[in-house]
């Protein structure tokens, strides 16, 4: 069971606290701190923070652990996992082939952000924003978000740097890094707290994330972004969980170190939003910007204060890092199963399909000053609403849509009925239970990914093709689309 088609012995994480880092790392990303201060400000904070710590709890959580007790159980990554565990030639297996392309589209437009960070950070470290006017700012990154080879160079630098890593090996490249990597993403983020805390707005940050604005909630939007956010952040739907969960001893606990990851990456999220909007207040700056908050508003609020020299680095470094630590999971996936399955050697996978999705990632590089792949594509996707959502979108978009309203949640229903209907529950009784001080857990698990998940996730699908709307009526009640 250990070994892969080379024969070789399966390689392990070096110890659980090294499992628990990698997991973590791979859940706190851009997710948490690129995208979900800016989402939170335009559902009107509050409410909808509760209703985000409610699907990390209700279905982040619980497949999270569906995930890693399968990589477990089977020592596999997600092809693997689900054929070991269902008969030949069963339709489960499609879950496991989602996970792998669910990576390669994931990875191909994260590692553009994941870009940007990088030239950002290397901008403000030779550039200064300091002096620059709003104007000038904004310009900046109008020109660095519609220039193609500037976009396509930094992917494919942060590519290069993810393969590297990735290369090296579980415990030699991943499990390393991350151990290098995460504890100066938290002490980078202490410093930018610390510094948040005594700008003078501090509780002006705290009442904007707890005290709800009703204007910009809007129940059915609302909802189905909080439950987007609460899977993508706890990085289920693909299996990447599989894969770690796979180089994971049988013995040690899932239910513990699955609550310390969703703790974790959930205050790091929250964390976020009160770094970010005490910044953006101390400097008199409206909130709420949409995607481009953290490039347009924080690097004016760092034009304008004191610090904002070192604070302005340091904050993009802390992007960079946190991004690194995720996009070494998803390429994993990928290269895991072209180890496991296919007999190839770990360098040729990950550089193989590492390049692959560079190649990929070229059309979401090139969206933003692209008439092919931007403006043209997006006249062309406005006439599927129900595939693409409503406007337009360019590939960067597209990708980003797809990947978030079709794969992953496709992905996290499949694991979820499978774990939660198809496994022997001797099996999964024993699997849940092994080495866990926490064994009370399991029968509200199983409901969960029995019915909770299962229902939330389709009502996202039935959502998505605009049966909710037809059913119930549009514009939903109290409230516009006030995207930013
Ligand atoms: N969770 C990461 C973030 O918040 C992104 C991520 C890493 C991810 N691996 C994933 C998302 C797998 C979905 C699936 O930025």
């Amino acid at each position: 069971m250990l070994e892969n088609q080379n024969g070789d012995q399966r390689a392990q994480w070096g110890s659980r606290f090294g499992f628990i880092l990698a997991a973590a790392g791979s859940a706190v990303g851009l997710g948490n701190i690129w995208r979900f201060p800016y989402i939170v400000g335009e559902n009107g904070g509050g409410l909808f923070v509760l209703a985000f710590i409610a699907c990390i709890a209700l279905v982040g959580l619980p497949v999270f652990m569906a995930e890693v007790l399968l990589g477990r159980a089977t020592q596999s990554s997600p092809v693997g996992a689900f054929r070991r565990l269902s008969k030949p030639g069963s339709p489960w297996m499609i879950f496991g082939w989602m996970g792998v392309a669910a990576g390669f589209v994931v990875l191909s437009y994260y590692s553009v952000v994941a870009g940007w960070c990088m030239h950002y950070a290397w901008l403000s470290v030779t550039t200064t924003f300091n002096g620059m006017t709003p104007d000038q700012i904004k310009e900046t990154w109008e020109e660095v978000a519609t220039n193609p080879q500037l976009c396509t160079f930094w992917h494919l630098i942060f590519m290069v740097i993810t393969v590297s890593i990735v290369v090296a090996g579980v415990k030699q490249g991943i499990e390393l890094w991350v151990k290098i990597l995460m504890p100066m993403l938290l002490v980078i983020m202490a410093v930018l707290f610390v510094y948040a805390l005594q700008s003078g707005k501090f509780w002006e940050g705290v009442q904007y994330l707890f005290v709800p604005d009703f204007s910009k909630w809007e129940w059915k939007r609302s909802l189905l972004e909080a439950l987007g956010q609460g899977m993508f952040t706890m990085s289920v739907g693909m299996g990447a969980l599989i894969t770690y969960g796979s180089y994971l001893r049988k013995t040690e606990d899932l239910t513990s170190t699955s609550l310390t990851v969703g703790v974790v990456d959930t205050m790091v999220g929250l964390a976020a939003v009160l770094v970010i909007f005490p910044i953006l207040f101390a400097a008199a700056l409206e909130a709420g910007s949409g995607p481009g908050l953290v490039f347009v508003a924080l690097p004016n609020a760092f034009a304008q204060m004191t610090g904002g020299m070192l604070l302005a680095p340091l904050f993009f470094l802390l992007l960079t890092f946190a991004a690194l630590t995720s996009s070494v999971s998803l390429l994993e996936v990928a290269t895991s199963y072209f180890i496991d399955e296919r007999g190839w050697s770990r360098s040729k996978a990950a550089w193989g399909t590492g390049g692959l999705i560079a190649i990929l990632g070229i059309p979401s590089a090139i969206s933003g000053g692209s008439v092919l792949f931007g403006t043209e594509l997006a006249n062309f996707t406005g006439q599927f609403p129900f595939l693409f959502g409503k406007g337009g979108k360019n590939w960067f978009d597209c990708f980003d849509y797809l990947a978030s309203n079709w794969l992953l949640p496709l992905g996290a229903l499949g694991t979820s009925l499978f774990v939660g209907w198809n496994l022997p529950s001797d099996l999964r009784a024993t699997e849940f239970k092994q080495g866990s001080n926490m064994t009370w857990l399991y029968p509200g698990w199983v409901i969960l990914l029995r019915f909770v998940v299962p229902l939330i996730v389709i009502l996202i699908f039935l959502n998505g093709v605009g049966l909710i709307d037809y059913l119930f009526g549009s514009p939903a009640v109290g409230g516009s689309e006030m995207s930013g």
